[in-house]
């Protein structure tokens, strides 16, 4: 099932992630649902709180186009050790039509348990490092609006809230 996506400034998004504890019927089902949404959008991750679910889960997929997919979930995830810093032009499914550069780690050693609860631990470095970061933020309700310059800030939020309104008025 598809999720509605919340998008900034819904204060919903600075709930943070609670610990995953059950990994069972409904959990599998909300994974599914992530899955879809994410694909649907299209976006390279969705955080629980991105749609109203208080979780520290995230699900990604940073398959480049025309390779097979690269699904992977992340529950209760720590980021262990990271090194460098890189700039990455990033975008949220949170924030439509919204672009930004952001400093992020290059390389990022995180640990996180899969889907059925298995402790992993992975080590990366390109897109998929940035995308563990961004999901990362947004279990912590952090958002990318907290991590760009005060001129950028205002004009993004201003962009935003303008969005916002106008789907208010047109009842969507
Ligand atoms: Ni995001």
């Amino acid at each position: 099932m598809i999720r509605t996506i919340l998008h900034y400034p819904d204060k919903r998004l600075r709930n943070p992630g609670l610990p995953v504890t059950d990994f069972g019927a409904e959990f599998q089902a909300l994974v599914d649902d992530m899955a879809e949404t994410m694909y649907e959008a299209p976006g390279v991750g969705l955080a629980a709180p991105q749609i109203g679910v208080s979780l520290a889960l995230f699900v990604v997929d940073c398959a480049e186009a025309e390779t097979p997919s690269d699904f992977r979930v992340f529950a209760n995830p720590v980021i262990l050790q990271t090194r460098e810093t890189v700039s990455w032009p990033e975008g949220c499914l949170s924030f439509p039509n919204a672009q930004e550069d952001i400093e992020r780690a290059k390389w990022v050693k995180v640990k996180a348990q899969d889907r059925n609860g298995n402790w992993f631990e992975l080590e990366t470095e390109g897109l998929l490092a940035i995308a563990v970061q961004h999901e990362f933020d947004h279990l912590q309700g952090k958002l990318m609006i907290d991590r760009i310059g005060p001129l950028k800030k205002r004009l993004l939020h201003r962009k935003m809230e303008k969005r916002a309104t106008a789907q208010a008025r047109a009842g969507a």
